[in-house]
């Protein structure tokens, strides 16, 4: 009888175990996961030609009018490419107005920046290059000063004939910028089957995912963000009001479009205005329904009533989503 009962009791085990697999690597969990397709404009060709000139351009101080900082100067490769500071610092060493987020799958983005009124990578480049607190410069005078660079002008006849030159300089950034994928963290592995993860990076995952924590309600999908603009109560508004600067409607006032969570080990400090120095800070803000309560308007922030280690679980998961391969990729480094 003993003996039958251990055989039911591992019987139960075991269907249990493929039970709980089953809640998180069937079929349609890993399917949100999978790298979605990047959109190419039909008049800005990927090729090696406009991703190695967009490349040149992305590294290059010639871009800022007093030749001090590139785009990698606050979207730096080994950190994503984010910087590690709050607030960035741009031109004639002056303070920007929010924190620089990371441009990884940054191609597969509906709209950019935080308050999402930029329509496409190409237009994008042109907030940098006009921000008095970025590259201070305009399109017109880079153009000419890129004319006297050889490299410049012979890359951007070959990539986009019959086109003018600050044609090719917005269009081949945004080509060098559509190569910035993100797709081979731990988690991916753990989803495609290469690789485990441990118990608590699991129970983590299953936390982020619940309905106790709600993570996913926002950070959902193959980049874990909705896209949407929410306000998660987690700091005080001073220098960007979020979507408001856009819309001017009182409602929008904080909101921020949900960034990727993908190698958020990297890319702190956190939040639009770069507040919290440590993932576990940004953990206990949500664990409270959001340290601010007048910036939050989302029902998914509640106090959540996590314990210590829970909280510690769901850090573990989000450490799981760095992607090594990506950080130190030299196609994607300084050339
Ligand atoms: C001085 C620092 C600085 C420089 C230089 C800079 N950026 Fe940024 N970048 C930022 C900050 C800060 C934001 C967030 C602005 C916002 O959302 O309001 C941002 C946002 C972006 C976004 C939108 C991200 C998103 O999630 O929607 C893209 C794309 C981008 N930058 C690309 C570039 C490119 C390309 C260059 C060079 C041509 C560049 N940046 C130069 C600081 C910088
Ligand atoms: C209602 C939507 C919503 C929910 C639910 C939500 N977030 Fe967020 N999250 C956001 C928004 C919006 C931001 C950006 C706020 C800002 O920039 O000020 C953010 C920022 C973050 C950041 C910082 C990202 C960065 O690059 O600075 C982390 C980490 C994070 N969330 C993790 C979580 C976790 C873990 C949960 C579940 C406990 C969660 N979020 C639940 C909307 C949400």
């Amino acid at each position: 009888l003993r003996k039958i009962a251990t055989i039911l009791g591992m019987v139960v085990v075991i269907y249990a175990c493929q039970k709980d697999r089953s809640t998180f690597v069937d079929h349609e969990f890993k399917k949100q996961f999978q790298t979605p397709e990047m959109l190419y404009p039909f008049d800005n060709p990927q090729n090696n030609t406009s991703i190695k000139l967009g490349k040149y351009l992305f590294f290059n101080p010639a871009m800022s009018l007093d030749s001090s900082v590139s785009c990698a100067s606050c979207h730096n490769p080994s950190l994503a490419f984010s910087d590690h500071i709050a607030l960035s610092i741009g031109s004639k060493k002056q303070e920007g107005t929010s924190n620089a987020p990371t441009l990884g799958n940054i191609g597969f983005h509906p709209y950019f920046t935080r308050a999402g009124g930029v329509p496409s990578l190409e237009i994008q480049t042109l907030v940098p290059i006009q921000e008095e607190n970025e590259f201070n410069h305009n399109l017109i005078d880079l153009e000419q000063r890129l004319k006297s660079d050889s490299f410049f002008v012979q890359a951007a006849r070959e990539a986009y004939p019959n086109r003018p030159h600050y044609f090719a300089i917005t269009a081949s950034i945004a080509a060098f910028e559509r190569t910035l994928i993100s797709n081979q963290s731990k988690f991916d592995g753990f989803i495609s089957g290469r690789n485990a993860l441990s118990p608590s990076e699991v129970s983590g995952m299953r936390l982020f995912f619940s309905n106790k924590a709600k993570c996913a309600s926002c950070h959902s999908g193959f980049n874990f963000t909705n896209y949407a603009f929410e306000a998660n109560g987690a700091t005080i508004l001073r220098k960007d009001s979020g979507r408001y600067r856009l819309t001017k409607k009182t409602s929008d006032i904080g909101l921020f479009k949900v960034p990727t969570l993908r190698n958020i080990a990297v890319t702190g400090p956190f939040m639009h205005d770069g507040s919290y120095l440590s993932l576990y800070d940004v953990l206990r803000s949500y664990n409270q329904g959001g340290k601010h309560k007048s910036y939050q308007n989302s029902k998914s922030i509640q106090p959540l009533n996590l314990s210590n280690t829970e909280l510690s679980n769901l850090e573990a998961f989000l450490n799981t989503l760095t992607d090594f391969n990506f950080l130190k990729n030299p196609n994607l480094k300084k050339p």
